[in-house]
């Protein structure tokens, strides 16, 4: 997404208590970076403008939440949708991070205890010589797998039809159980998920939202991503799915 450059928001980062510039200096100690270290610990990864994170922290303050983003503009309109949504209260719960999610193994460890991870309508990289960018591919699942609970759950949404159906691919190779899938959120009946920015967008154009809960059993992942490794050596992950020309 490309946007203005905003001035203000590097001193308003700068200035802000729960804006973490460099995430890999907490690698392992994020409990302790919250009032409430005991509170299980959620992750949105690509959090774009923060209005879902806002909603959720906001509804939620038994949870303590980390947003990332690459981009430090968006973090900067993050803050400021979340200090309109605490209204004046302090902001306790959320940390938001500038990250590059192909790193998160440098900011995040199996201490840290990560228990829900959201990905809310990433790019899709449609290209076939792309797609190992995807914030679901196997090659970031490994990753996530690195630090998330066992039980723990990956809650994905998509305007985008290759990438979902891709996505169920991913996920299954990779060991997790598709706890819950549905192909249009809105009309299944599932009320926990709040709109992102995104989503509103979509849903607007009619696009329908593809949803799914991916649990991770640590056991069984590890073993499907044991076969996954051995079957590409060099993480050409890319290959794994069938009858696409892999090599343009
Ligand atoms: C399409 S927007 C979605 C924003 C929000 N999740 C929503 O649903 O409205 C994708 C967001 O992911 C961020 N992003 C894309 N690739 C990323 C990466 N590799 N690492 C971190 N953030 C990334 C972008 O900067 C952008 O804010």
């Amino acid at each position: 997404m490309r946007m203005r450059r905003k001035p203000w928001a590097r001193p308003e980062l700068a200035a802000c208590p729960y804006y973490i510039p460099q995430p890999e200096q907490y690698k392992g100690h994020w409990r302790e970076q919250f009032s409430n270290p005991q509170a299980p610990l959620h992750l949105e990864l690509g959090c774009g403008k923060g209005g879902f994170i806002s909603q959720m922290a906001v509804q939620n303050p038994q949870i303590n939440y980390i947003a990332m983003d690459i981009k430090s503009e968006m973090l900067a309109l993050a803050r400021r949708n979340l200090e309109a949504a605490f209204a004046g209260q302090p902001v306790t719960n959320v940390k938001l991070c500038t990250q590059e999610i192909e790193l998160i193994h440098q900011s995040i460890a199996p201490e840290d205890g990560i228990s829900r991870i959201y990905i809310n309508f990433c790019n899709p990289w449609p290209k076939a010589h792309h797609h190992k960018k995807r914030l679901t591919h196997p090659k970031q699942l490994i990753k996530y797998l690195g630090f998330l609970e066992d039980g723990g759950e990956i809650w994905f949404k998509t305007d985008d039809s290759q990438l979902f159906t891709h996505s169920l691919i991913y996920f299954t190779q990779c060991g997790f159980e598709l706890a819950y899938v549905t192909h249009d959120l809105h009309h299944s009946g599932f009320t926990q998920s709040l709109s992102t920015e995104h989503e509103r967008m979509f849903t607007q154009q009619g696009i329908h939202t593809k949803f799914l809960i991916a649990r991770c059993h640590r056991e069984t992942c590890a073993k499907a991503v044991e076969t996954l490794q051995r079957e590409n050596p060099k993480y050409q992950l890319e290959r794994i799915l069938p009858g696409e020309d892999f090599t343009r």
